[in-house]
């Protein structure tokens, strides 16, 4: 069957319009489950949309052709287990949505019709942001919180009373006066941009998956089966809607919301009414300003009739009431063609395709550049240069391609480049990993400078007087483009009066001697501090240490790592065999030495400076030796698993969490409840630096 999702809506005829609307029936179908029941979708919200207003579309132009499961007779998805159902006392409904400003004036025309309004009668509409989280029904008897459920499928929900609780704005006690006896307040649970943020650094902080927006995160919150994890979440709640009430609640929206923050509810401070549609469609452009600024995601503007007796003459349609309407942001997806692929390389050495588009305006930004990523996706896209495409941006997110819909064989096949684009240094590949980088370092200009500032940091060189600043200062006065370089500053200086450091801007003369001398004192450097500072990935403090607990010497380490190129060899088998050292951490290590280039840097290095000899520390008397460690908050020298290794190896015990038995705890920024519990407990605290200070 030919793939029908390229032909527009006008070319399809009847027997397509069955089959496509067949397809996008059991596709939404899949992304409804993903999305409800899994809280993990595949497809963006503008992509679902896309896939929605096609079905409609087709449905309007072939009533005939609906299909008893058509995605409009159906709300969401059902719920999925865990929790207790229970069915609402009044169905919870979605929105119809509207794409453009078209769409809306319709929408308007349609309840006016519907109440039999002459041209000239006005309907007031309230405008309020459409929030990106789950909705949620609260049902209060006599001013007490009772129960509280989910949307499930709109008909029964899901008894997450005891998550509800955790939520602070949603009160226990209603406040105020005159609420009814019987009240059910639906509104939306979400959490706000920064909380997500800061979620996701502890999930990753905890090897927990992280969660892919907010919406993800609150839904993954509510749905815990323990109410203390969702009560370490920071949701929050906005009201704006109702179930079942005993009294009537008032004669608008408006005055509902109002009596809502009364009785103790968040209600969304963004809400205006107007009785004319351009009115009505100047607050969304108004919201849709402000979308970036808010604290929280939204993914529209909901128009509602403000008049409530008006709402209950109009009633609901399917699933969805004819009094309210959602203007969703337009998707930010636009088709352009693909004119090159750039590859850039990283200040890691990571090797990205950049794809140089048709420039294209997509939601109101000129798009002419977009990530394809890595290799991988190239291939999965199968795209080639001149295709036709489909880019995405979302938020301040990097545009992206997320489809190519026009191809030819003739267009040329995109080259992934074997070699450095910077410096034509080989490029490397670790096991799975999707990125290529590039393995020449210290030589590549693109990683240059980032290299040389690790080279003089702390645990590295640590060269007193050079630090990042002066190093950048150096590089751009073209003085220092290697590590041996910054030994031969001084003769460089010497040799050059006229333009000599003391004299210039920002280096008074004892600065500058001061600094010969630092760098004077470093020509004698410890083995595992040298290689270090080598930068090559995998090969931190720990792994430096390990080689020089193994090869004890500088000389020794070459000729082995050298002859190890050769997996065969004895000379890898005996990197390989060190206790702690994976073919990950070998492989890099080899392939760094592998490189022409990175052998002339580090031999021009060593020409300049004596990398001292190894001697094995006694063991058992070091200082954190049968202390209890806790690492906490973000590492920025050593990774995790470095630290936990390094301190292991000197005879510690490395625990996951506080108690009074802990002796030490490492915080590092963004330390939270452990920190506070270890700062209560009087437990040492140390910094990442003074940590690797006492080892
Ligand atoms: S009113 C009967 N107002 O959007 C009308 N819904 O796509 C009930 N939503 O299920 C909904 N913000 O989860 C309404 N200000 C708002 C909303 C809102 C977000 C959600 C809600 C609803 C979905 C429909």
């Amino acid at each position: 069957m030919d793939d029908l999702s390229y032909f527009s809506v006008e070319e399809l005829d009847s027997k397509q319009a069955e089959n496509e609307l067949a397809r996008l029936a059991s596709i939404i179908f899949h992304h409804d489950r993903l999305y409800h029941d899994k809280d993990d979708p595949e497809v963006s919200d503008a992509e679902y949309d896309l896939l929605r207003l096609r079905n409609n579309q087709i449905e309007k132009k072939f009533p005939l052709l609906i299909r008893s499961d058509s995605p409009n007779n159906t709300v969401g998805s059902l719920p999925s287990s865990g929790f207790k159902k229970i069915a609402h006392s009044k169905p919870m409904l979605s929105l119809d949505n509207a794409f453009s400003g078209e769409d809306v004036y319709e929408f308007a025309a349609r309840v006016k019709r519907f109440l039999s309004l002459g041209e000239h009668e006005c309907v007031e509409l309230l405008a309020e942001p459409k929030i990106d989280g789950l909705s949620a029904s609260l049902r209060y008897e006599k001013g007490i919180f009772v129960q509280g459920l989910t949307r499930g499928d709109g008909k029964t929900g899901e008894n997450i009373t005891a998550n509800l609780n955790t939520i602070k704005q949603i009160p226990n006690k209603l406040s105020g006066t005159s609420w009814p006896d019987i009240l059910e307040v639906r509104g939306e649970v979400y959490m706000a941009k920064q909380d997500f943020l800061a979620l996701n650094e502890s999930q990753i902080e905890n090897d927990k998956p992280p969660f892919a927006n907010p919406r993800n995160a609150a839904a993954g919150s509510l749905r815990q089966l323990d109410s203390n994890v969702t009560k370490s979440r920071a949701l929050k709640f906005f009201a704006y809607s109702w179930g079942e009430h005993s009294e009537v609640l008032g004669k608008t929206q408006l005055e509902v919301i109002d009596h809502f923050k009364a009785w103790g509810f968040t209600t969304n401070d963004m809400i205006f009414v107007n009785d004319d549609v351009a009115g009505i469609i100047d607050h969304y452009e108004h919201i849709s300003e402000k979308r970036s600024s808010l604290s929280y995601d939204i993914d529209g503007v909901v128009y509602k009739v403000n008049r409530l007796d008006y709402q209950d003459r109009l009633g609901m349609v399917a699933r969805a009431p004819r009094w309210a309407i959602a203007h969703k942001f337009p998707a930010e997806k636009a088709r352009t063609t693909l004119n090159e692929v750039d590859f850039q390389v990283g200040r890691t050495g990571a090797i990205t395709p950049v794809a140089r588009l048709e420039p294209i305006t997509v939601g109101g930004v000129v798009v002419s550049n977009a990530t394809l990523h890595n290799a991988d996706e190239i291939e999965r896209l199968g795209i080639r240069l001149g295709d036709e495409v489909i880019i995405q941006r979302a938020g301040d997110v990097i545009p992206q391609i997320v489809e190519v819909v026009k191809s030819a064989v003739s267009n040329p096949v995109i080259n992934f480049p074997k070699e450095c684009p910077s410096c034509g240094s080989h490029l490397v590949r670790e096991g799975d990993d999707v990125v290529w980088r590039c393995s020449g370092g210290l030589i590549c200009p693109a990683q240059r400078i980032e290299r040389l500032r690790h080279f003089v940091s702390r645990t590295a060189f640590d060269i007193d007087g050079l630090g990042s600043k002066q190093i950048e200062f150096f590089f751009k006065e073209g003085m220092i483009n290697s590590p041996a370089d910054i030994f031969k500053l001084q003769k460089l200086d010497d040799a050059a009066p006229l333009t000599a450091l003391k004299n210039r801007d920002g280096w008074g003369a004892l600065s500058v001697t001061k600094l010969w001398s630092s760098i004077d004192q470093r020509r004698n450097i410890a083995m595992d501090r040298f290689l270090f500072s080598l930068g090559i990935r995998h090969l931190g403090q720990q792994n430096a240490r390990l080689m020089c607990l193994n090869y004890l010497t500088i000389e020794n380490f070459l000729e082995n790592i050298i002859k190890a190129e050769n997996k065969e060899s004895d000379a890898y088998i005996g990197l390989l065999a060190i206790d702690g050292i994976g073919e990950k951490v070998a492989e890099s290590i080899v392939d760094f030495f592998v490189e022409p280039k990175n052998i002339t840097v580090v031999n021009d290095l060593l020409d300049q400076i004596n990398v001292e000899e190894f001697i094995p520390p006694e063991t058992g008397n070091s200082n954190v030796a049968g202390k209890i460690v806790v690492f906490t908050g973000k590492l920025e020298k050593l990774s995790r698993q470095e630290a936990k290794a390094s301190a292991e190896s000197l005879g510690a015990k490395v625990s996951s969490s506080v108690s009074s038995k802990t002796d030490i705890l490492v915080a590092g920024p963004g330390a939270g409840s452990k920190l506070k519990k270890a700062t209560e407990l009087g437990i040492e605290i140390l910094s990442e630096d003074a940590w690797l200070e006492l080892m």
